[in-house]
């Protein structure tokens, strides 16, 4: 037997998934006060992202009949030594994340828990998403780190993230996007 539930370990990530969500209201932010409103408008919505999974996990918990804990929010950095530092965080958050994912996809397997394993499974697929946009947007800045105008650009021209509804996504607690 596992030493921790699903449940349990779904609960953590719950809590790892908002400070992702306010972590990227950080760098937002930092991105915002440099006057450089694409790539704060990246991250506000990569916030918004994280939030969203977060309620997906508090739905599944609904749905089973799990207990959910609502985590308290630690403050997160919004200073950064220069345009880069905040992607490189970003990139190596959404590594962590990956990793995480995989944690919980094995313990489902662990327990034999399909509903589960199901369930992460558009986790997994998220993920190699995530880590390669990221990927994409640290090879731009780390291009223009002398004139991020230019990665403004790139965003504005490309926009990178910027998807539409995903009919195969979990549903959220409270309904939304
Ligand atoms: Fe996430
Ligand atoms: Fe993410």
């Amino acid at each position: 037997m596992a030493e921790k539930s699903f449940a349990d370990a779904l609960n953590e990530q719950i809590s790892n998934e908002f400070a992702a969500s306010q972590q990227y209201v950080g760098i937002a932010v930092y991105y915002d006060a440099e006057t450089l409103p694409r790539l704060a408008h990246f991250f506000y919505r990569q916030a918004l992202e994280e939030r969203e999974h977060a309620m997906m996990m508090v739905q599944y918990l609904l749905d089973v009949d799990e207990r959910v804990h609502i985590p308290d929010i630690k403050s997160q950095e919004t200073s950064f030594a220069d345009g880069v530092a905040p992607v490189k965080m970003a990139l190596e958050q959404e590594k962590r994340v990956g990793e995480e994912i995989f944690a919980l996809f094995e313990l489902a397997r662990e327990e034999k828990d399909y509903r589960a394993e199901q369930f992460m499974q558009w986790f997994v697929k998220e993920q190699v998403e995530e880590v390669a946009l990221m990927q994409d947007l640290l090879n731009v800045v780390e291009r223009a780190k002398e004139n991020l105008l230019l990665a403004e650009d790139y965003i504005a021209r490309e926009n990178p993230g910027e998807e539409g509804s995903d009919p195969t996504a979990p549903p959220l607690a409270g309904g939304g996007a």
